[in-house]
């Protein structure tokens, strides 16, 4: 699709396609990964049924996006708000990134993966610590696509952390407090270093951020699609960046 569509335009050669579709492609993409419980109710299973089937999907999505050349991919996984579920979901949602990563860990080395995770780690149970961590240190030396797992994140507390530091900060004489910008205040939030995402997508037909990167999100395009994350497929994945490349971004201006 993504070729029909370039090719539609005339007087390309393939070579000026090919660096179309890169500068096109956002380069970074935030997803919601909502709708795994409704996909399993649907089928008469338990939800986390349905988290196992979304984290089976992520692997396809990933490739997808790398070899499209999206340099950063961040999905939510868990959110602060998601401890408040039953007992046995939240456990079994903590076991997801070792049953992931245990698997898909040698194919994220062969693809030149980087693991990331943004969130508060250390309230994580050991396991769940020990198996992010082994990732995110394995795959230190790659250079591919960031795949950054957004895991025990919530935006408020990230941007209410970001304060009490630069507060600190500037009382301990580290910064001034005329230093505090916008560029700063990036600087002291869990995303530091990466680029704010350039489209959102959110699965399952919800319309909301559920405190997700509220303030990288503030000039990124939104896609939102009915289909669950359990049925999301790189051709969905293809529809968000078609639509995102039909947007004019204009960042306020005209
Ligand atoms: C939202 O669907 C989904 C989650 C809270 C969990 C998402 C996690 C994964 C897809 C797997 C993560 C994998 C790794 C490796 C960390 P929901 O349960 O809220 O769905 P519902 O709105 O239909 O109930």
């Amino acid at each position: 699709m993504l070729n029909k569509l370039i090719k539609k335009r005339k007087g390309l050669d393939e070579a000026d396609e090919a660096s179309l579709l890169e500068e096109k492609v956002p380069d970074h993409i935030a997803i919601i990964m909502d709708g795994n419980g409704r996909w399993a109710k649907q089928r008469g299973m338990p939800r986390v049924a349905g988290h196992r089937e979304g984290m089976s999907v992520i692997r396809s999505i990933v490739q997808a996006g790398s070899r499209l050349g999206v340099k950063t991919m961040t999905l939510y996984a868990f959110s602060t708000e998601n401890w408040k579920r039953p007992r046995t979901e939240v456990d079994f949602l903590m076991r997801l990134p070792e049953r992931f990563l245990s698997v898909e860990l040698p194919k994220m080395m062969e693809d030149n993966v980087i693991v990331r995770i943004t969130g508060d780690v250390h309230k994580l149970p050991q396991y769940t610590q020990d198996a992010v961590h082994r990732a995110v240190h394995e795959t230190s030396g790659n250079t591919g696509m960031i795949l950054n797992f957004a895991l025990n994140y919530g935006s408020r507390s990230e941007i209410l952390d970001a304060f009490h530091a630069m507060y600190e900060d500037v009382e301990a004489g580290v910064i001034a407090k005329e230093d505090v910008s916008e560029a700063l205040v990036s600087d002291y939030l869990m995303t530091n270093g990466l680029r704010e995402p350039d489209l959102l997508i959110r699965t399952s037909g919800e319309k909301r951020l559920s405190n997700f990167m509220l303030w990288q999100l503030a000039y990124s395009e939104f896609w939102f699609t009915d289909v669950l994350w359990p049925d999301f497929t790189p051709e969905h994945l293809k529809e968000a960046i078609e639509a995102y490349q039909q947007r004019q971004r204009r960042y306020g201006g005209v």
